[in-house]
């Protein structure tokens, strides 16, 4: 198969998330998943790889609630991307500080 351009999906392990990365890699996209659980990412993306049969499912671990996440996982990013989908979040139910105060 010919690829497409990378893509990457935040929060590909959640509900809406991993439908994205499915979706995409189904149309032959490489998809970088960026997720912050090493388990539920890798069950996630043996999943998208076996329903899709695309191997250029990737993960890789960042905690995007940490600047340091954000900025370690920034510098981890070589390849020239076609799309970032910025789908991570949380809604939590009462006031939550991050680690850096935010
Ligand atoms: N579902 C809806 O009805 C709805 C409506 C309006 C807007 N949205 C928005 O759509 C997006 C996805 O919603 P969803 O229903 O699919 O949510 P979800 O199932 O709760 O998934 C959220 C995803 O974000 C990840 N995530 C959360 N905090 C993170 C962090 N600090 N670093 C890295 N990853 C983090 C979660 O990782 P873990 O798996 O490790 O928890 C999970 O993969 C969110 O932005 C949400 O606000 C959803």
């Amino acid at each position: 198969m010919l690829m497409k351009p990378v893509t990457i999906v935040t929060g590909a392990t959640g509900a809406i998330g991993k439908a994205i990365a499915r979706q995409m890699a189904e149309n032959g996209y490489e998809v970088i998943m960026i997720c912050r659980n090493a388990q539920k990412a890798e069950a996630a993306r043996k999943e998208i790889i076996q329903t899709t049969k695309n191997q250029n499912v990737f993960v890789e671990i960042a905690d995007l609630s940490r600047l340091s996440g954000i900025k370690s996982l920034a510098a981890r990013m070589q390849a020239p991307v076609f799309s970032l989908i910025n789908n991570a979040a949380a809604t939590p139910m009462s006031r939550e500080e991050t680690a850096d105060g935010i």
